[in-house]
């Protein structure tokens, strides 16, 4: 095989990668069996789903999801609170929200079909750059290459690019780039996530394994797993709060809509004071956010929660209305929460006044 001497460093990872792919690649629920074509909803609605999951837990949701709305058409014909309510457990709700956006735009102004380029994806709501060249590569076969954690953590390795994240994303997102190809971009995409999920994992990646091992830098200097290297994170704020359990005689609990933009927006919660850096020791200050005037019980215990930016500890306050108490939001009985879509720093509210657990 002559050629094989003209073959650039990269053409030959992709070939040795290209060859694993098609023996060990992972049997996920969205993809197509070699050489058929992929449905591009499917592509979409598993990346959207990916971006902040693991395919485990994906799954089941992408199965419910395609049972109930088996194309796009059917999904922007949806409640968005039904696709809420089927998305809970994903996390990120603006996430589901814009896909039910996205599934009407396509759905409407392009007749059902998704655009086949990754500037006419980017067009759409909650598609961006990586989300718009996966499904270009993945669906349409176009040259573009997504760079998630899993190829971002390969191409780190196989390169030895030490400059940590998040500097070294730009650097490590170049040297991706190079393997940009019209020869199977999809299949190549997929086969680098398949080996940054099962083979090149983040702690003890299983270079004896490894159809790239005679290629990678990392491995040659050793210790492969310190790369991607990180800049040490700060800690988390701590945000405090406390929240009321506002019961009606009628077994109905006081629930309140969160603003539809901002963190959870539009999710149910429990009426709240406000979220903030400091804890709520004056009683006088905790009532002044109190949904109605009364006496308050505490409730024993705290329930944390840690989001992205912060970590949130929650007390809280319980207590009965009178009957006729004038107050914003809506009654609802602790048996109906799961057709509300609590996010989940509401559930464990919820669990702290219900078995005092958290
Ligand atoms: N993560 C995101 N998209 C994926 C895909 N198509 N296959 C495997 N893992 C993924
Ligand atoms: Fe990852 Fe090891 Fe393969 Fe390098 S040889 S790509 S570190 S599994």
């Amino acid at each position: 095989m002559p050629y094989i001497k003209t073959m650039a460093g990269t053409e030959h990872i992709r070939r040795a990668l290209l060859d694993w792919y098609d023996v060990r690649r992972r049997d996920l629920p969205w993809r197509t069996g070699p050489g058929e074509a992929s449905d591009p909803y499917k592509v979409w609605l598993s990346e959207i789903m990916l971006q902040q999951t693991t395919v485990a837990t994906v799954g089941s949701y992408f199965g419910e999801f395609m049972a109930r709305w088996p194309d796009v058409t059917a999904l922007a014909k949806a409640d968005l609170d039904d696709v809420l309510v089927a998305w809970q457990g994903l996390g990120y709700y603006a996430r589901a929200r814009n896909l039910h956006k996205c599934a009407r735009v396509v759905a409407d102004a392009h007749g059902g079909r998704f655009p086949n380029t990754v500037d006419g994806l980017l067009e759409l709501p909650g598609i961006g750059p990586y989300t718009a060249r996966a499904i270009a590569a993945i669906a349409f076969n176009r040259a573009a290459m997504p760079v998630d954690g899993n190829i971002e953590r390969v191409t780190a390795r196989l390169f030895n690019i030490e400059t940590p994240l998040p500097q070294g994303k730009a650097d490590i997102a170049a040297k991706a780039e190079t393997f940009t190809s019209d020869h199977r971009p999809g299949d190549f995409a997929q086969a680098m996530m398949d080996l940054g999920a099962t083979v090149c994992t983040p702690k003890s990646p299983k270079c004896l394994l490894c159809p790239l091992a005679d290629f990678c830098e990392a491995r040659k200097k050793g210790s492969p797993e310190r790369l991607p290297a990180r800049v040490p994170k700060k800690a988390r704020p701590e945000r405090c709060c406390v929240m009321f359990w506002l019961e009606n005689g009628d077994g109905g609990v006081l629930l309140r809509k969160r603003p539809e933009s901002g963190l959870l927006g539009g999710m149910t919660e429990l009426p709240s004071t406000p979220w903030r850096e400091g804890a709520w020791p004056d009683a006088d200050e905790i009532v002044a956010h109190q949904p109605v005037d009364m006496d308050w019980a505490p409730v024993d215990g705290e329930a944390v929660h840690v989001f992205t930016h912060f970590r949130l500890t929650i007390r809280l306050l319980k207590g009965t209305a009178r009957a006729g108490a004038n107050t914003d939001g809506f009654w609802v009985r602790p048996e109906d929460f799961p057709a509300h879509a609590l996010p989940t720093v509401i559930k464990k509210a919820v669990g702290l006044v219900r078995d005092g657990s958290a």
